[in-house]
């Protein structure tokens, strides 16, 4: 491809930024920490951090990405030459890696599913055996690595082909079926015998259940799902045109990622309480869950093969916009070619993606306490992304010129929208961060 390639249409951008947010965080990891965390609160505090947080974040890598046409290291030095910004495109990097590993090993259960689901292998098992299924499968060492690694190949190869060939022919096709695909789980899910329960608990808030653990976790989360603190919406808003409306391609794709967070949400609870799980289960939530509505539906086969093979491409497009940012960067800020920077960075991102996978339970490898693919998991979204993404409020709240903002918001510096949008910039999304944090670790408390 080009170097400096561009999307090449409206519906593309908004496929491929919707591509890189619609993914596993919202089909496997939504639900599962809602579930853990108790619920509609959670879901309330989520929604906050999305629009409080989320929306300022995007719209500022965005301007960073658009207004410099670079990648995520390279903007920062162009915005802000000899100062130490560009350290945080360096951490955006790192998450980057570190994001891609454990993301490969969810992904390749999900291509795992794909084969199961084809095979059959769901039918005539109960609930209890489904789980039993999905702890065997990721415990067990070199099948889940297997599949792990093919996902970081594919991944690799798209991102190979280039932002136009590859990114945005898929995304545009497959995720509108991807959606109708939810709905019929939607309409499934309000016939089963506990979607009143199902439904209460993720719609009816009881605030006496909210710790403060979830707040940190709904914040990290709404980074993750909306693709921030890592330097790719830098990076993929570099690709977008001039002539586009930042605002209006932001607050489509969030309230598509949010949507498709909820529909999950709610094709997944009424199921947990009919089956009797227990909505706090933890990473294996959908992948139990799923297969067993899938059993019990009509035409299951086909819906389950159809299903884990597009949450598959959703993993994949979002994968590919996490590699898209180092090999951007690789290719504009130092001597190695598109091919060169992919190989490497699937290397590094696979081989820790497999250490993440054993750690499961077939090898003993942890981190403070933790398996290696926690950690990751927990580094990644509840640390850095929100790190960065600060870092990157900060950066665009109160270093980079008025000029810039306005124009790339294309908005006057005089108007309501840029005094507001500035204002919760500078102070709300900050503050936001920066207490959650602070209350984390406990420097401050109630
Ligand atoms: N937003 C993606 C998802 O929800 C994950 C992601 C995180 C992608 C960070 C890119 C960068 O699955």
């Amino acid at each position: 491809m080009s170097k400096r390639d561009k999307f090449t249409s409206k519906i593309g951008i908004i496929a491929a930024v919707a591509g890189s947010a619609i993914g596993l965080g919202n089909i496997w990891r939504f639900p599962y920490i809602t579930g853990k965390y108790g619920g509609a609160s959670f879901l309330i505090v989520y929604l906050i951090c999305i629009m409080l947080v989320g929306l300022p974040v995007m719209l500022s890598e965005f301007i960073i990405g658009r207004h410099t046409g670079k990648n995520t290291v390279g903007a920062f030095k162009e915005l802000a030459p000899g100062r130490p910004w560009f350290l945080s495109g360096w951490l955006g990097l790192f998450a980057s890696v570190i994001t891609l590993g454990f993301y490969s090993v969810v992904a390749g259960w999900g291509v795992k599913y794909i084969i199961m689901s084809l095979f059959n292998n769901f039918s005539g098992k109960d609930i209890s055996n489904l789980g039993i299924a999905f702890d065997d499968f990721v415990t067990s060492g070199l099948d889940p690595v297997f599949w792990q690694l093919l996902f970081i190949l594919f991944t690799g190869a798209i991102v190979v082909l280039g932002v136009k060939n590859g990114i945005e022919k898929f995304s545009k096709i497959l995720m509108p079926i991807f959606f109708i695909l939810l709905c019929i789980l939607v309409v499934n899910a309000f016939t089963l015998e506990g979607a009143k329960e199902g439904l209460a608990f993720l719609f009816k808030p009881d605030f006496n259940q909210l710790t403060m653990e979830a707040i940190f976790v709904a914040l990290g989360h709404s980074f993750f799902t909306l693709s921030l603190g890592m330097g790719t919406m830098i990076t993929y808003g570099s690709y977008i045109s001039k002539e586009e409306d930042l605002t209006k391609t932001a607050l489509q794709v969030i309230v598509a990622d949010t949507g498709v967070a909820i529909l999950a949400g709610v094709a997944i609870f009424p199921a947990v309480f009919t089956f009797g799980i227990d909505p706090g289960e933890g990473a294996g939530l959908a992948f139990v869950t799923l297969p067993a509505i899938f059993t019990n539906i009509p035409f299951g086969y086909i819906l389950s093969i159809l299903f884990f093979f597009l949450l598959t491409i959703a993993a994949l497009t979002s994968a590919i916009s996490m590699l898209e940012v180092p090999v951007a960067f690789l290719e504009e800020e130092t001597k190695l070619s598109r091919n060169q920077g992919t190989l490497l960075i699937c290397l590094a991102a696979g081989i820790f993606g497999l250490l993440c996978s054993l750690s499961n339970g077939a090898v003993n490898i942890t981190v403070m306490g933790q398996s290696l693919m926690s950690f990751a998991e927990y580094l990644s979204s509840n640390i850095l992304l929100p790190f960065v993404g600060l870092l990157t409020a900060i950066f665009v709240g109160w270093a980079l010129q008025k000029r810039v903002i306005a124009s790339e918001l294309k908005l006057k510096q005089e108007s309501t929208a840029y005094n507001v949008f500035m204002g919760i910039l500078k102070f709300i999304t900050p503050i936001a961060i920066i207490f959650v944090f602070l209350y984390s670790i406990g420097v401050i408390s109630f």
